[in-house]
């Protein structure tokens, strides 16, 4: 059987928690095994309160027996672990993938750490060929997919089946297709400015440490 490498860049994660640290969990399939590995530090006796990112990481944390607590009782955190679409060498990311990017951008911004975990394949040197994903209001979706397509990508609403997609938090995603995004400060800027987004998948400053598990079975650390 080949090696796991999300699973390899995650429990490496894991070794940077700490007893009694507050510690925000992300989504998707990689953040998942860094959340079985939680679980397993936390059977073994580690004190740790816990923010889920999204309803399933949600579930899982709970299925496991890692304490949680809503953001709002503790309002920040030591720590967060999450997965990426795709990272630079500056540790600038696309997130959103999973549809839980506000969640994830509000924990991992009140985080006084936040490693990424990835496999080699989420590494780029230019971001853009993985859809940016924007969360939108539901109220005059097209105005904003309009505003959005003047950005010089292709936005397209994502859809889960016959319906549109979504988020935890009620509103839709529109995955922008840019293929090259040559500057991501001033793309995340002139995304802020546009009402009717709530949030995008750019999360630039956020990330401190990136874990990248690679196909040989080795791990990067950026
Ligand atoms: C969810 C995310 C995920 O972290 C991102 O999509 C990566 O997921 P995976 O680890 O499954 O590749 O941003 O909103």
């Amino acid at each position: 059987m080949g090696v796991n490498v999300k699973q390899l860049a995650a429990e490496k994660a894991v070794e940077y928690v700490m007893d009694g640290m507050k510690v925000g969990l992300g989504t998707g399939s990689t953040a998942y095994w860094a959340i079985a590995k939680l679980g397993e530090r936390v059977r073994e006796g580690l004190q740790v309160t816990c923010v889920a990112t999204s309803r399933a990481s949600e579930e899982q944390a709970r299925g496991l027996g890692i304490p949680l607590v809503g953001f709002g009782e503790i309002g920040s955190l030591d720590l967060t672990i999450d997965g990426a679409d795709e990272l630079d060498g500056k540790l600038q990311l696309i997130k959103g993938g999973g549809g839980a990017l506000l969640r994830e951008k509000i924990v991992a911004a009140n985080s006084t750490r936040m490693i990424v975990v990835a496999d080699e394949s989420k590494a780029v040197h230019t971001l853009g060929k993985f859809p940016l994903p924007v969360e939108i209001v539901p109220f005059a979706w097209e105005w904003t997919v309009a505003e959005l397509a003047k950005l010089g990508g292709v936005p397209q609403l994502r859809r889960s089946g016959e319906e549109l997609y979504l988020t935890d938090n009620g509103n839709y995603i529109a995955d922008c297709h840019f293929e090259v995004i040559t500057s991501a400060p001033e793309l995340a800027l002139a995304l802020q400015a546009i009402p009717g987004v709530v949030e995008h998948g750019l999360f630039i400053g956020i990330a401190s440490l990136a874990i990248i598990g690679r196909n040989d079975g080795t791990i990067d650390i950026l």
